[in-house]
């Protein structure tokens, strides 16, 4: 089962979300899909296809207390969401990898799975950021945990890294993982668009991370049909 998730990031409005459930009529029988839109549109997003699921772009440490403006792993539960983007690199500014652990353990006590994003600022850096980033991230083994490759350089850029990069450095992450011996699973993430998908989809991945190309709904669904190899 491949896994395509949407970062919505800070667009879009209230149509726009309600709009999605035109996505409930695809057939995605091998393929997840998963939503994440800005907090304030979650209850918007209506979901009526077994293979598509709510998740949001980031979640406090903390599961309650005196943490103004931050939004808990247990009230997004009640909104059902059930995947949560952790550690996006246009968040990693003003978070450690001790907070980015914390959230994760904090997703899986409420039973959301983490989607934590990982990936080297520049182009050609070597992978010890990586490492570092996927084995602090890492605080249960009994749990699955996504990571995504999101090279920083190729995020919005228009720019991809070879297929044999993306396969190196998602090798280098599950092996980073099994040392821990945690399950996981691996995505790409990172100017994906209509155009690159069929090629992109060749590589050794469990699936897709898309910021931009989610924008526009018929974009989004000719990436999820590629990958549902339709
Ligand atoms: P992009 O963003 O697809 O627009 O490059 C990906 C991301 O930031 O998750």
């Amino acid at each position: 089962m491949q896994l395509v998730v949407a970062n919505f990031k800070m667009n879009k409005d209230k149509k726009f979300y309600q709009s999605l459930k035109s996505l409930n009529t695809l057939n995605c029988k091998d393929t997840k899909v998963v939503l994440c839109p800005p907090f304030v549109y979650t209850s918007f997003v209506k979901i009526k296809n077994e293979n598509i699921f709510l998740g949001c772009q980031d979640i406090s440490c903390e599961n309650e207390g005196r943490a103004t403006g931050q939004i808990s792993a247990n009230m997004l539960k009640e909104f059902g969401v059930s995947y949560a983007i952790i550690g996006h690199s246009e968040r990693r500014g003003f978070e450690t990898n001790q907070d980015i652990s914390k959230k994760v353990k904090v997703a899986l006590y409420n039973n959301i799975v983490p989607i934590v994003c990982v990936g080297e600022v520049n182009k050609g850096e070597d992978e010890s950021l990586i490492i570092e980033q996927v084995a602090s991230s890492i605080s249960s083994t009994d749990k699955e945990i996504i990571f995504a490759y999101e090279p920083l350089w190729a995020i919005g850029s228009g720019l991809i890294p070879t297929k044999a990069d993306i396969n190196k450095i998602c090798s280098v992450i599950r092996k980073t993982a099994k040392q821990k011996k945690a399950k996981i699973k691996v995505l790409y993430g990172g100017s994906v668009n209509d155009k690159n998908i069929d090629l992109l989809k060749t590589c050794k991945v469990d699936g897709f991370l898309i910021g931009g190309a989610c924008l526009d709904v018929n974009k989004f669904k000719s990436i999820i049909k590629s990958v549902e190899n339709e």
